[in-house]
Formats: C-alpha cells, structure tokens, sequence
C-alpha cells in the first residue's frame, strides 16, 4: 500500500472547505474530486520530460471525461484522444481546435468518417485497419494516420493488452509491405501506436515505436522514390505508462522512458510527436471521501461499508485492485488515531464482488466517520456503472494552493436521465 500523504492534507481540506460553503448536503454520502495543482504537476512534468519542439500531447478523454476537465485540459493547451464519435464531440464542447483532436476509434462509421472530413479541418483520424483505408475520401481536410499493432510483449494485463497477434487494434505490423503498399497509395502522413495500458515491459515498449519509426523512414525513402512530396510527418506513440507518484528531485519512470527513447530512438524528435498517456497524467490527481455508513465486526474483521464501490471503481472490482489508498478519517475529516483493526472495505451495491479492499489495516472507525479514498482519478468516474442504479456523486475541482473549491456538477442519477 502507497504512502497516502500525497494528496491527504488538500483532500482533507477540501471536505472541510465544501462543507463550510453549504456545498455539500445530508445527501451527499460521497462526493468526488480533481486536484487542478496535481493534475497541473503531472502533465507539466510529461511535457518537459519530452521536451519535444513540436508535439501534441493529446491526453486520452476516456481516462477522466468530465466536460470541465476537459475544459481545464484544452484551456492549458494539451491535445484530446477520443475514442468515439461522442468524445470529439466532447472535445468540441470543450473549446479545443480540430488539429489538437486525435481520432483512435477503432469503430468508425462511413458518417462519422464524413463528418470529420467536412466539419473538423486538421483532426488527427487513425484508422484502425488497412480495409478502413478504403473508406476515406481521396483528399482528407483531416490529417490520416495507420494504427499499427507492434506485436510485442509489453507485460500490460491481459484485458488492456492490445499488441498480441490476433488484437482487434491496428495492423499487425508483420503486415508490413501491405503497410508500406497503403501509405504509398492512400494520403497517409501519420502512423500510430498503443502498445496496451499499464505496460510493464518498458523496453518492449520502446521497442514497438522503434518499428515505428522503421516502417516511417522506410515509406519516405519510397515516397520519395517514387517522385511524391508526401512524408510521414508525424509518429503517434500512444500512453500506456502505468501511473506513479512524483517525488520530487527523484527521476520519475517517464523520464526514464524518455532517456531511453533519446537513445534508442532519436529521430522521434524529429518527426512531429503525439502522445496519448491516460491514467499516467490522472491516476494520482483524484481522490473521493464517502462517508462511513456502518463498521461490523464480523468474525475476525470489521466490514465497512461505504458508499462508492464497484459503480465508481469498476476495474477495481471487477478486475484488480489498482492501488487506491484508503485513509480513515473522523466525522470532521481529521485523522482516526484510534487503534488499527483489520477491515474489508465494502461497497454499497447488491453484488457479491463489491469490495474495494480485504484485509486491510486501518484505524477502528464508527458510523459517520469518513473515508478517503486517494488515486481515483483515471477510469473511475469515465466508468460509473449503473447497476443498481445509485447516483454519480457531486464532483468538485480544487486549488488547493489558492484555497479555492468549486462544484463543477451536482449529485445526478443516469436512471432518472431517459
Ligand atoms: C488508443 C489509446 N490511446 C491512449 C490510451 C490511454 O492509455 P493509458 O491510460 O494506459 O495511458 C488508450 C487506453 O485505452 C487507448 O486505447
């Protein structure tokens, strides 16, 4: 378990200032929160680790979809991934130009295709097969880019590996003449690779965008043989860091994966640059406090039982734990000092698998205490879940350096949403 400090002081904090301003009620059992500081830090911290002089950093929208997250996103900058028709449009909600959208879908319609092509100049579509190729018109006012599928080991779970042979994303990149074949004969100028999500395997990953930059310098040598002015321009090498906690005057694992891309892979500063990290930027900028409804004893160990469970932290749940933190708080949001007892943490839905946490050690807490919950930033709130029906707590953006909160949406129940 993780050393909670990180954000525990701000998040405590935050529940104590919502409180004071009337903006949370009786009925708000759990509320959630986006740190702006932290969330400013990490994604500070991916550009500079780049240092690239002409890149996108478009931050994946289905880790974090909040229209006022993206809104603060777009506002410093950064690019938007969208994965769907729906997130584009979420990105054009949120103020954000065309060129800085990147369009990975791998599911696009002939419409959704058109759409692109004659309302949103300069987007960035991948298409996720060569067949794909065929549905795109012959002079694209978007920029056109292949997804390549490396076909490398990179140690990513099984469920968010998408880089084995029979992958439903991209082009095996054992296709690769045909590869070649199509950028010489579509108006291809982008290639594309996510190589899976929480890659253990580093060095395969580097690996994968060196393909890349392969199959790149080897299409320009053959456009320009073959008389076109077209070049790959830009290399795509998608997220995929698993998330980690900055400490400062420690070199961070991004920048370790940027050294090694400097050496193993220079010409990717010299092509223009887009990354898509997801929960590497998010993971350790959210936290949520749900009160403590009841504490049992039952057997050897306490089940406490919360509000937020598998609706909010479905991967938690439902696959693995992915390193959420718990810290047991008082019903003023100060620290339980009271002796620790061994405790299952337990959500509030019918569902037998709705645990956040067994046999964790934690201070003996009481009804109306409180808990926090820290590292619920990516693909939680992106993923509430309906089943039984219980509503999307209220949210709220935080300056903690500034001393300012503020709610950017209220308690909503998607069932009552017809
Ligand atoms: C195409 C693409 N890009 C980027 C991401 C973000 O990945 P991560 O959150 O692991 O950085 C995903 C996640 O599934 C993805 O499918």
């Amino acid at each position: 378990m993780r050393n909670p400090d990180l954000s525990s002081k701000e998040a405590k904090w935050s529940w104590k200032k919502a409180l004071s301003e009337g903006l949370i009620d009786e009925d708000d059992t759990s509320v959630l929160f986006q740190s702006w500081n932290l969330l400013k830090t990490y994604t500070d911290h991916l550009v500079n680790a780049f240092s690239h002089p002409k890149s996108l950093h478009a931050i994946a929208i289905k880790t974090q979809p909040h229209p006022k997250v993206l809104e603060r996103i777009v506002k410093w900058g950064f690019g938007l991934e969208a994965a769907s028709m729906e997130e584009v449009k979420k990105a054009i909600d949120a103020g954000i130009s065309p060129d800085k959208i990147v369009f990975d879908s791998p599911v696009k319609t002939k419409r959704e295709i058109s759409y692109c092509h004659e309302n949103l100049k300069g987007l960035r579509l991948n298409v996720n097969s060569l067949e794909e190729l065929n549905r795109i018109p012959k002079n694209p006012n978007f920029q056109l880019g292949i997804r390549i599928n490396p076909q490398v080991e990179t140690g990513a779970p099984e469920v968010y590996d998408v880089s084995h042979d029979e992958s439903k994303f991209g082009v095996p990149v054992s296709e690769k003449d045909s590869i070649i074949d199509a950028i010489i004969r579509f108006p291809v100028t982008l290639l594309h690779i996510h190589s899976g999500s929480q890659m253990a395997n580093i060095d395969s990953a580097i690996s994968a965008i060196c393909l890349l930059r392969d199959i790149a310098l080897e299409a320009n040598s053959k456009l320009e043989l073959e008389g076109s002015s077209r070049r790959i321009e830009t290399l795509d090498i998608g997220g995929g860091l698993i998330p980690e906690e900055l400490i400062p005057g420690e070199t961070s694992k991004m920048q370790e994966y940027v050294s090694n891309l400097r050496i193993r892979c220079p010409e990717l500063w010299e092509f223009e640059l887009i990354t898509e990290f997801g929960q590497w930027n998010y993971f350790y900028t959210g936290y949520a406090i749900s009160k403590i409804e009841y504490s049992i004893l039952k057997g050897r160990k306490y089940i406490t039982y919360i509000h937020i469970g598998a609706d909010f932290l479905l991967r938690d749940s439902y696959v693995k734990p992915r390193g959420i933190s718990f810290e047991a708080l008082d019903s003023n949001a100060n620290s339980k000092t009271t002796e620790d007892v061994t405790h299952d943490i337990a959500g509030p839905l019918c569902f037998a698998g709705d645990y956040l946490a067994k046999n964790i050690d934690l201070p003996q807490v009481e009804e109306g205490d409180l808990l926090l919950l820290s590292g619920t930033g990516s693909n939680s709130y992106g993923l509430w879940s309906r089943h039984c029906s219980r509503a999307i707590p209220s949210f709220f953006g935080v300056d903690f350096k500034n001393k300012k909160i503020e709610k950017l949406s209220s308690r909503l129940n998607l069932f009552n949403e017809i």
